[in-house]
């Protein structure tokens, strides 16, 4: 009983300390890619586990490489953003698991807003959405990957 007690403390205490969703959270769709995402992302842009791991713990470093592996997460295969630097939140939508309406809101409000604000740099655009997704949201429904 004490056992049991204390696992699920130390469960707890783990699964706290990390505010990104965990990846037995993922959809079907994010787990079959995101590996993928990663591994070129990570090749492409030469950033560290350490940098990605701070930036899932929300502490979004002032670095060019882990700003340019997030863009690269959402600019891969012309994916989800538009010309006009619009994240499309429909293709969001498949790798995010069913009722994600919270996140796809948080996200659509915070692109808009750096768009509407004269944000160009597309660079600079999706690393300050994703911090000011971060900011809105429940921790729990904080997704990097
Ligand atoms: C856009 O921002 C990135 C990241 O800060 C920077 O490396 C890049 O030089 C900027 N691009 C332009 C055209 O200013």
């Amino acid at each position: 009983m004490v056992k049991e007690i204390l696992l699920l403390v130390v469960v707890c205490f783990i699964s706290s300390s990390f505010s990104a969703v965990p990846e037995h959270h993922f959809s079907p769709t994010l787990l079959s890619i995101y590996q993928d995402w990663q591994r070129r992302c990570r090749m492409y842009t030469g950033t560290t586990e350490e940098l990605i791991k701070q930036t899932q713990e929300g502490k979004f470093p002032e670095d060019e490489s882990i700003k340019r592996y997030t863009d690269c997460l959402y600019t891969h295969h012309d994916y989800m953003v538009g010309p006009d630097n619009i994240v499309d939140t429909r293709k969001l939508k498949y790798l995010l698991p069913e009722g994600s309406e919270a996140i796809l809101e948080s996200v659509r409000k915070c692109n808009l807003d750096l768009v509407n604000a004269g944000e160009t740099n597309l660079t600079e655009l999706l690393w300050n959405m994703h911090k000011c997704y971060h900011d809105n949201i429940d921790p729990s429904l904080y997704y990097f990957y």
